[in-house]
């Protein structure tokens, strides 16, 4: 596999040597409609050395890039910047080819990989601080806890002033392109918001205090190195802004209305809460989930101020899509929401309550909730629009404080 796939340099002594996985759709419950790329990293210094790996299957590829530029056994180092599987999985096959000098991670890094393939490899540990020094090179070390897991940190290579930062600032694409900005603008928000809202939403409050830790750094950042899709160079000040409002939640005047239905009842209620929304001003964005994906619904939560939520009553539970998606909220964490439900049923009507508790637990403010039996008539229709303008005007009363 020498010659098939190549390594394609991003710096002068820097090359992407990962994979690009074009088929996969569900990444653990995430809707990964455009593919992702697994990005590993060769930096050819005095000690030549490999940052992070891909996703075990996508080994030949990887190993294919690499031989590209050097032969595997020459590689003195590896670094972990992450341990989840998508970026270690080829790891202890690549260790054994390469027969590294060293292997460095964080100290709960050098924990979780030996969690996961229960190894003898005796992993060095690295810190806050720690520089590990590469002959003519040096990478720096900034341990980023709970950005998305517990062991994950950034790695900075001064004299190129490119900051591997694994996770973080990426997105699910899979592209030809390897930077951002040979890839159409609004692809690329899209999928970064996404990788936002589905992975990060509930370490927001990190998110902030890492930004402002890397702007006090001073670090000069020429190229964000992360380890999905397409990577940030120059001027990468889009994605620091978005992160930072994202994480920051700022105002953005829209409803998300998420609900499925049995006969349609449930979906009528939704149009009325949706009409009593929209003559406030607010954005009402309906997402049935007959159609829209709880990643999507995620996405659409990150820039919204309410969550609407609707569901028929199924032998005494919430309908099953329903429940799942939130399930999957409460997970994220979404924060600072106003909320209502509404729901048509037949005799017992638990989902109502159901939905309420939902709320509770993920400490929204709740607007009001509207139940109806069977179809709905001309008055609950009322109490629905009527509750969609209770939620519109809550909507807008938040104005003042998060602009
Ligand atoms: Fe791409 Fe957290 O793994």
């Amino acid at each position: 596999m020498k010659d098939v796939f190549k390594a394609v340099r991003i710096s002068d002594s820097v090359y992407w040597v990962g994979a690009i996985d074009w088929a996969i759709r569900d990444f653990h419950g995430y809707a990964t409609t455009r593919g992702t790329t697994y990005n590993a990293y060769i930096v050819y210094a005095d000690k030549i050395t490999l940052i992070d790996t891909v996703k075990k299957p996508f080994m030949e590829e990887f190993l294919s890039r690499i031989r590209s530029v050097v032969e595997p056994e020459k590689i003195d180092y590896i670094i972990s910047n992450h341990a989840e599987l998508d970026h270690s999985g080829a790891l202890p096959e690549i260790i054994k080819q390469v027969k590294p000098e060293k292997v460095f991670a964080s100290n709960t890094g050098a924990e979780i990989l030996g969690q996961h393939f229960h190894w003898d490899v005796d992993v060095e540990r690295v810190k806050t601080g720690d520089t590990i020094d590469l002959g003519n090179m040096h990478l720096q070390i900034l341990e980023t806890r709970m950005l998305h897991w517990p062991e994950s940190m950034f790695s900075y290579l001064v004299e190129e002033k490119i900051l591997f930062s694994q996770d973080a600032f990426g997105m699910h694409l899979a592209t030809g392109k390897r930077f951002t900005d040979e890839v159409e603008p609004g692809i690329v928000r899209y999928e970064s918001a996404k990788y936002f809202a589905n992975i990060l939403m509930p370490y927001s409050r990190l998110i902030t205090r890492l930004i402002d830790q890397v702007r006090k750094m001073n670090l000069d950042i020429r190229i964000t190195a992360h380890t999905h899709g397409p990577i940030w160079r120059g001027d990468f000040g889009d994605i620091i802004t978005w992160y930072s409002e994202w994480a920051q939640q700022k105002f953005h005047p829209k409803a998300v209305l998420v609900y499925d239905t049995m006969w349609g009842s449930t979906a009528r209620m939704a149009d009325a809460v949706a009409d009593g929304i929209t003559e406030t001003g607010v954005e009402a964005k309906q997402m049935p989930l007959s159609g829209c994906h709880r990643s999507d619904v995620a996405t659409q939560i990150l820039e919204a101020e309410a969550l609407v939520v609707g569901s028929p009553t199924l032998n005494n539970m919430l309908f099953p899509t329903v429940a799942d998606v939130m399930s999957y909220l409460k997970g994220l964490k979404p924060r600072g929401l106003v909320a209502g439900a509404f729901s048509s049923y037949g005799w017992s009507g638990e989902s109502l309550k159901q939905i309420t508790e939902y709320f509770e637990a993920m400490k929204l403010e709740i607007a009001g909730e509207v139940g109806t039996k069977y179809v709905p008539n001309e008055a609950a229709l009322l109490e629905c629009s009527k509750l969609g303008k209770i939620i519109g005007k809550k909507v807008l009363e938040g104005v003042d404080e998060k602009v």
